[in-house]
């Protein structure tokens, strides 16, 4: 089988981190969503990957590179506008041959591997299997309706009026069947291909489509709130590991990770949660649920529930920090210049709660 992940698209939902950068290199728990998604198709012992890439390519392609440091080999599948998750399909064509595939939103996080289920799929004579999950509000997935047998009866992009709670989780598994699909739906009222028109395609042609549904929990990181949830989420699960220095002044709980030439002097940092590398906590105090990444500066502040990213400084702020998602070379702090004022330089979207 071969793997083909789905990385371009422009991330509107997540500005203005994404507005330089691409969203599925986010990190999460310190590491890069899209990393984790290439980890776990990795881990279904899949080793020739396709990755698909919009206008944000040359930062995914310096990241990941050929591959090496998974042991898969990483083929980059350019597509010149985001048209849809089929189109991204149509174009990834000559890669995927008449291979059985799997395909992985590069946005998505999925509580264990799926190994189990490519495992199901590789063994099976069914032409695709679909992920699905109980979601609180169907209306911004793709949402199945299954009859008493469990078949798939009908499959609907973000319906308005949602027949069911199952949402079409980001991972598909395909034959080479998939790809007349894909070149005979027409773009829907958002002017994309649907991968969710094709898959109805397959069931309208009598293909057989197998409707898994996921007990774990999943999270699309489109938007903020996501991410800091699927940071809590994979936070939870991480073996603690202290591999950085932790002075004497400070209190540092059994949860807690500290990475490579990460520093914490006279302070509290609480589990779940975890400090980059070379980073340095400085007379704070660090809540559960935070990951502070790389080359990070926190002195004489508080935050908790948060993701910052790297290279950025957060210096003496009055107030407790908290669900805050921070981007690179961010320079927050209290400044001694008069007027007592609030100085904000904010890109485009920001989003600022002040007390
Ligand atoms: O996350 C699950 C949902 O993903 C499903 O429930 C929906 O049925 C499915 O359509 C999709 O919906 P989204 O609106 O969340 O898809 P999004 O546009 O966020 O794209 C998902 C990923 O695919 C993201 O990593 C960007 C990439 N992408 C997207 C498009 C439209 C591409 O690589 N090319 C594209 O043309």
């Amino acid at each position: 089988m071969k793997g083909l992940i789905l990385s371009g698209g422009k991330g509107t939902r997540l500005y203005p981190l994404t507005y330089t950068s691409a969203k599925q290199l986010i990190p999460v728990a310190n590491k890069p969503v899209l990393f984790r998604v290439i980890e776990a198709i990795r881990d279904a012992e899949i080793n020739d990957i396709g990755i698909v890439v919009g206008d944000t390519a040359e930062e995914i392609m310096k990241a990941v590179g050929k591959g090496n440091r998974w042991d898969v080999g990483i083929t980059y599948i350019p597509q010149e506008q985001p048209l849809g998750l089929a189109h991204a399909v149509k174009i990834s064509r000559d890669f995927l041959g008449d291979e059985r595939f799997v395909m992985f939103l590069g946005d998505n996080v999925i509580q264990g591997g799926i190994s189990p289920l490519i495992a199901q799929f590789a063994q099976s004579d069914w032409n695709s299997q679909i992920v699905l999950k109980q979601v609180a509000q169907p209306e911004q997935y793709g949402v199945a309706e299954l009859d008493q047998d469990n078949r798939i009866l009908r499959l609907i992009e973000k319906p308005k009026s949602p027949p069911s709670d199952l949402a079409l989780v980001g991972i598909y598994m395909f034959d080479e069947h998939i790809h007349t699909a894909v070149n005979s739906i027409k773009p829907s009222w958002r002017g994309e291909l649907e991968i969710t028109d094709a898959i109805q395609w397959l069931v309208d042609q009598k293909y057989r489509v197998y409707p898994y549904v996921h007990s774990g929990w999943w999270i699309d990181t489109g938007r903020p709130g996501d991410m800091l949830e699927a940071n809590s989420l994979v936070l939870e699960e991480l073996t603690p590991l202290i591999e950085g220095y932790v002075d004497r002044d400070s209190e540092v709980d059994c949860r807690v990770t500290i990475q490579k030439g990460a520093e914490i002097i006279n302070s509290v940092v609480r589990g779940p949660t975890i400090i980059g590398e070379r980073t340095r906590i400085v007379n704070s105090y660090v809540g559960p649920f935070t990951s502070i990444y790389h080359d990070v500066t926190v002195e004489d502040s508080e935050i908790e529930r948060s993701i910052i990213l790297e290279h950025s400084v957060v210096r003496d702020i009055p107030a407790r920090i908290q669900g805050s998602l921070i981007g690179r070379h961010v320079d927050l702090a209290r400044s001694p210049i008069k007027p007592k004022a609030y100085k904000l330089t904010l890109g485009d979207h920001s989003q600022v709660g002040i007390l």
